[in-house]
Parts: C-alpha cells; sequence; structure tokens
C-alpha cells in the first residue's frame, strides 16, 4: 500500500517504489530481530531476555581477529606503510589494486586452493546484498525474473525484487532429498514460469546454503550448470558461507566445476562473496562480484559506485589478507570451532528428542518441529514461532519467511553466540519439551517460569 504524506499546502505524494512492500520487511524473519531488540538477552543484565538465535552472524572467530590486531600496531595511521592522504583521497569505483589482489588470494583460499580468481573480474560492492542487486540489475530486465530454489535466505526478497522490479520463481525443494535442487524441480519451475509468460534470465543458488547448512555436490552444480546451458540462462552462485564448511563433503565451488570443464560458457557464470559470514565482518560492508563477462564488470563497476568499499576499510583489509598465515590458521581453526559447536547443538536438540538436517556447513541449523506444531498448518507454524519467541524467549526463524514449502521447518542460528548462551539456549528448550504437554494450557506463561527458573548453567548444560 502507497503511503501519503501531506503538508500545509497539501499532498505530498512519495515515490511508489519506496512505499510499496517490495522489502519484504514484513516476515517474521524481521519481526523477531525487532522483538530481540526491545528486549535483548544477558546473562548477567537480563537473563530472561530473548537470545538473539535469528541472526547468521559469525562471532566464533572474532577472538582471532582481535588477536591478529593486537600484533599489529602498525596499523595505526602515524606509522602505516602507507600515506594517510593516499587513503584519504579519491578512490575510483575500481578499488584499491592491492585489496582486489589480497581478496582474490583469499577466495582461492576458501574454495580449497582449487579455483584461480584473475582479480580483474573482481567487482567490489558493499557487501553481499549490494552485489546481488547489482548482478540481478546487470542481467534481468524489470518484469523478467530469476530462479531461486527454496527454502532461500529472506533477504533476496529485498536484494533481487525491491529495486530492480524483477521477479523470483521459487524452485520447490523437499526434504524427501535433504532439500536438494534436482533437474525435474528446476524443469518444473521453467515450464511454470513459460506458462505464465515470464522470461527467466538466470538461476540464482547459494553455496553452502542458507538456511539448510549444506553444501551442493559436484554433480549437482553439474546438473544445474548443464540445464542453465540448455536453456541460455545465467547461474549466480552466492558463495558467502564458503569458509563455513566444517565437515565432509567438501566445498566445491561453481568456479571449479566451470574451470575443469570445457563445454560451460564463463561469460554466463558469476559469483558472489563477501566477507560478513566467513570472516564475521558484516558491519565492514565488503562484498564482491566476480565474473569474466567484461560486459557484466563494466556494468557493475558502474552501479558499484552506489556502494563503494571505504578505502580506509579495504587499507586495512588488504593487510589482514595479505597475511597468508594467519588466514590459514584462522580458517582451520574456525572450521575446527564450527564442527565443536554444530555437534554440540544438534547433539544437545537430539538429545530431547529434536531432529534437524545433517548440515556440514554454516552458522545454523535447519531444524524440523512439525510435530510440535498445534495445527498442520502456516498458522500452526506461525503459533509455534510466536510461542518459541514469547514463551521461550527465543529468536528463531520459521520456514515460510525462506519460503519454505513444507510445514515446520526453522532457521536455527548458533554462531552469534557464546557457548554459554547457547547451552541457555538448549537449556530453555529442553525445559520446554520435557513439559511433555504440548496442549494450549502449557503454551502459557507458566512455561516461561519454568524456563526461567532452568537458567542456571548446571541446569541448562546438556552433555
Ligand atoms: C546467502 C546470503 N547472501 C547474502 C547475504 C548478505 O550478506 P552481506 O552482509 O555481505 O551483505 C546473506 C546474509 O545473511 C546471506 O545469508
Amino acid at each position: 500500500m502507497v503511503k501519503e504524506m501531506t503538508n500545509s499546502r497539501g499532498l505530498c505524494r512519495l515515490s511508489t517504489l519506496a512505499m510499496a512492500d517490495g522489502h519484504g520487511e514484513d516476515s517474521p524473519y524481521f519481526d523477531g530481530w525487532k522483538a530481540y531488540d526491545l528486549n535483548p538477552y544477558d546473562p548477567l543484565q537480563n537473563p530472561s531476555g530473548i537470545i538473539q538465535m535469528g541472526l547468521a552472524e559469525n562471532q566464533v572467530g572474532t577472538d582471532l581477529l582481535e588477536e591478529w590486531l593486537e600484533k599489529h600496531p602498525e596499523l595505526s595511521w602515524k606509522d602505516a606503510p602507507t600515506s594517510f592522504k593516499y587513503i584519504a583521497l579519491h578512490q575510483d569505483y575500481h578499488g584499491l589494486a592491492d585489496f582486489r589482489k589480497a581478496l582474490a588470494s583469499f577466495m582461492v583460499e576458501v574454495r580449497g586452493g582449487r579455483v584461480e580468481i584473475d582479480p580483474d573480474g573482481i567487482v567490489l560492492t558493499a557487501g553481499a546484498t549490494a552485489a546481488n542487486e547489482i548482478l540481478t540489475f546487470c542481467i534481468v530486465n524489470p518484469g523478467e525474473a530469476l530462479l531461486v530454489p527454496t527454502p532461500y535466505y529472506p533477504g533476496f526478497d529485498r536484494d533481487l525484487r525491491w529495486r530492480t522490479g524483477v521477479e523470483i520463481i521459487p524452485v520447490e525443494c523437499h526434504s524427501n532429498n535433504n532439500f536438494q535442487i534436482t533437474v525435474p524441480a528446476l524443469r518444473k519451475a521453467y515450464q511454470g514460469a513459460l506458462k505464465n509468460k515470464k522470461t527467466i534470465k538466470a538461476l540464482l543458488i547459494t553455496n553452502p546454503s542458507n538456511p539448510l547448512g549444506l553444501t551442493i555436490s559436484p554433480e549437482t552444480l553439474h546438473e544445474i550448470l548443464d540445464f542453465a546451458n540448455e536453456k541460455s540462462i545465467h547461474v549466480i552462485s552466492d558463495e558467502v558461507y564458503a569458509g563455513t564448511v566444517f565437515s565432509s563433503p567438501p566445498f566445491t565451488s561453481i568456479l571449479e566445476i566451470m574451470q575443469s570443464a570445457k563445454n560451460y560458457n564463463p561469460q554466463t557464470i558469476h559469483v558472489v562473496y563477501s566477507l560478513s559470514k566467513d570472516l564475521g565482518l558484516p558491519g565492514f560492508r565488503v562484498g564482491a562480484i566476480y565474473s569474466s563477462n567484461s560486459g557484466i564488470i563494466k556494468a557493475s563497476r558502474r552501479m558499484s559506485s552506489f556502494t563503494l568499499v571505504s578505502s580506509q576499510t579495504q587499507f586495512f583489509l588488504t593487510c589482514l589478507l595479505s597475511d597468508c598465515r594467519f588466514t590459514r590458521e584462522y580458517l582451520l581453526k574456525l572450521r575446527e570451532r564450527l564442527k565443536k559447536r554444530h555437534g554440540e547443538f544438534v547433539k544437545g536438540l537430539r538429545a530431547i528428542g529434536i531432529d534437524c538436517l545433517e548440515g556440514n556447513s554454516g552458522l545454523f541449523c535447519w531444524v524440523n518441529l512439525r510435530k510440535l506444531l498445534r495445527s498442520d498448518s502456516w498458522e500452526g507454524e506461525m503459533d509455534l514461532w510466536r510461542v518459541i519467541l514469547e514463551e521461550i524467549g527465543l529468536n528463531v526463524s520459521p520456514g515460510c519467511s525462506f519460503h519454505c514449502e513444507e510445514l515446520g521447518w526453522f532457521r536455527v542460528c548458533f554462531g552469534n553466540m557464546s557457548e554459554e548462551d547457547m547451552d541457555v539456549a538448549l537449556g530453555r528448550i529442553r525445559v520446554f519439551m520435557c513439559s511433555g504437554d504440548l496442549s494450549e494450557a502449557s503454551l502459557g506463561r507458566s512455561c516461561l517460569a519454568r524456563v526461567l527458573e532452568a537458567k542456571q548453567p548446571e541446569v541448562a548444560r546438556l552433555t
């Protein structure tokens, strides 16, 4: 609905696009964040507050970055190896050459050293958010569409559709094969779009997947590229979680498949990356488009004028990423810690009868709570989400916000908190589950009281 503002002289209209609902903010995914902001959990100041498990943020390796910083006081301006003026004055939209070089090396390292990345094919953007929008803008006309497998990251509704006027056609994936993308599912979505007279220009995949916490197999990547070849459409691979793969099967980038086979057209395959997840730096706003399509690189560079990365940030990160010994050790430790964290979380859930997908990556679990739904309906899913938020005090994200086709799935993040807080969260779920009675009455305030009684670490800790 378009909102209008009036002033003393009459109607003062705002832009239709800005006021329309295309942002997608009207969703439990964002509502949960707002609820958390009003009552954030703190073990000492607010122990009955809401624990934020709806934010895919990586705090698991923050101390490693802090340690590195302490060892590099030369990064203060006074003794910087490069002059203040060099950083402070005008930068064009190519970004600092040294930074693109360092980022390219890091992207290769994250992909197991099995890909080649030319720094000149990198376009810097303010995070993957901007990278996804820019690529969509460059490939798809307003009114045309791209295919996106479900469940997908809720931010795509904003990033791919809002300002571009592009439509997302969901590719429906199901739990019977762990929500993996199949050729029949791609064909079904494609044919359905054609029937509705939609022109499909691209397929966007997320590998590793948010919210599944799963990588896409090399076989499936081949099938995806074959399908895209057949239909003459572009493939965008969002690989922002590439460095979080903590157990087998290992991560395979679409670049690896493309570079190892001669039958794919590199002009139609593009990667989105950012340092928000792997390095846990979402506040720095550093993202990248990687492509070998010169038209896309040229247009993306022009577009990136709106979303440049501060040269101070580029300078800082050039120093960090050029320390290859550090980045290697950081990635090893990050994966080790994520594996441990994920293992403990899944074990804790299973001990109380909650099942989840067997993930190998990411900062979250895709949890199946269907048996807790009071009714087998989307209302039932939303009811359970509200109970988890308001009564158990956990902000998790319901499957409907990821456009999941099946009821009862929830994404639960574990990477944005301390181990102690994760244990408190598990303790709250355990108390809720152990009440044994999921009737209306047991979902009232009394449940919260039981949960709070159990907040002491010795009670909350699950072994
Ligand atoms: C799959 C995916 N792509 C893009 C983004 C946005 O990342 P950034 O913070 O780099 O803009 C996210 C953030 O959660 C994400 O999960």
